[in-house]
């Protein structure tokens, strides 16, 4: 039985661990309580904590109630997840301490040492109960996460993931296979490896596990779930976009005419191409696009689509999401249908 197993004992045995992403303003309690009661790990978005966190916390811990999945060590059996370079670490810990959860995400910190005194405070209020998650996208940032934060789980995120991720960096194929080499050289053990970026179905997880993952986080296919906080105007974008290496771009302007500035410099964030890339690459100012961003804001879901102006963030899976469905089936699905590619490539050899 693997730790995650151990450290989360709502998660369901048969299949790989199915974790979702915690996604700014569109992962919130139904999202993640959902995932968590079909046995998995659901993320709520905890993002820079604003004062609206502990609603979102106080609406999972009911939500958790209802769907009678047992607290674990007095924990909500949920995690949260925070943007570290942006964090109100004060509200934060304030939230937690009100409601404690079973795991908390780090992303994006500027600089990785960052991160540690920060789950010092966390580790810290949870009695050591609360398990550190971190998110990285690079060899060197496993490593040297490793050896200094000591994370109780690393989410290796490839290039192929939706939203914010590292500018330079190799899809989860290489990725992850060279972390857990590096790992293995170094003598870092006892992290499971939960793997992030391009995954939308068993499929996708059962390559990961053949990757040497440990669980499979997802962000893209819950954008096409019952549960997610999302316009139906993005939903329906995600639904038609395909060929996701082509129509999605990572890019920076997406954040610039959302009004999001202090993003660490290495990042970028991936989204279906539309007016506001193309027009920022034919050399249209900030400024203009900006304004008309904004006009693009008055206009509802039609404001969506390759020729609108508000932002469809998504991995280059896209193509691969078709219907939208509840997490909880999304989540048994792709556990099934892992299992049973598993088994199929196995039995197609002699060995
Ligand atoms: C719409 C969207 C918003 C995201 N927001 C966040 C976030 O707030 N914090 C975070 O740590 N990761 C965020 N991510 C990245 C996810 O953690 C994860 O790495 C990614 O979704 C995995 O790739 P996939 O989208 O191909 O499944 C976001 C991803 C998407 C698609």
């Amino acid at each position: 039985m693997s730790s995650l197993h151990n450290d989360y004992p709502w998660t369901t045995h048969s299949g790989p661990i199915v974790v979702s992403a915690p996604m700014l303003k569109i992962a919130l309690a139904p999202l993640a309580v959902s995932v968590s009661a079909a046995g998995g790990i659901g993320f709520l978005a905890g993002g820079f904590a604003s004062p609206e966190l502990t609603q979102h916390l106080a609406e999972a811990a009911e939500l958790v109630k209802a769907s009678n999945i047992p607290l674990h060590n007095g924990l909500l059996p949920i995690g949260l997840g925070f943007l570290s370079w942006g964090t109100d670490r004060e509200v934060a810990l304030k939230a937690l301490q009100q409601y404690p959860v079973a795991a908390v995400w780090s992303f994006a910190p500027y600089q990785l040492s960052d991160l540690l005194e920060w789950s010092k405070a966390v580790r810290q209020i949870s009695d050591n109960k609360t398990r550190i998650w971190v998110q990285v996208g690079t060899v060197a940032e496993a490593v040297e996460v490793a050896k200094t934060t000591k994370p109780d789980v690393l989410v290796v995120q490839g290039s192929d993931s939706g939203g914010h991720g590292l500018s330079q960096r190799a899809s989860l194929m290489t990725l992850l296979p060279e972390v857990r080499d590096v790992f293995k050289k170094e003598g870092i053990e006892g992290i499971p490896l939960v793997a992030s970026g391009g995954i939308i179905d068993g499929r996708g997880a059962a390559a990961a596990l053949a990757l040497g993952a440990d669980g499979v986080c997802l962000g893209t296919r819950f954008l096409a779930s019952s549960e997610v906080s999302i316009a139906k105007g993005y939903q329906d974008e995600v639904l038609r976009a395909g060929d996701g290496g082509v129509s999605t771009v990572a890019s920076t302007i997406y954040d610039k005419v959302r009004g999001y500035r202090d993003w660490p410099q290495s990042y970028a964030a991936r989204g279906v191409a539309n007016r506001t890339f193309l027009d920022a690459v034919h050399g249209m100012s900030e400024d203009e696009n900006i304004a008309m961003y904004e006009e693009a804001t008055k206009l509802g879901d039609s404001g969506w689509g390759p020729e609108g102006r508000m932002t469809t963030y998504a991995g280059t899976g896209v193509g691969l999401v078709k219907a939208v469905s509840p997490a909880g089936e999304i989540v048994k699905s792709i556990r099934k249908e892992a299992l049973e590619v598993l088994q199929k490539s196995a039995s197609r050899f002699q060995v």
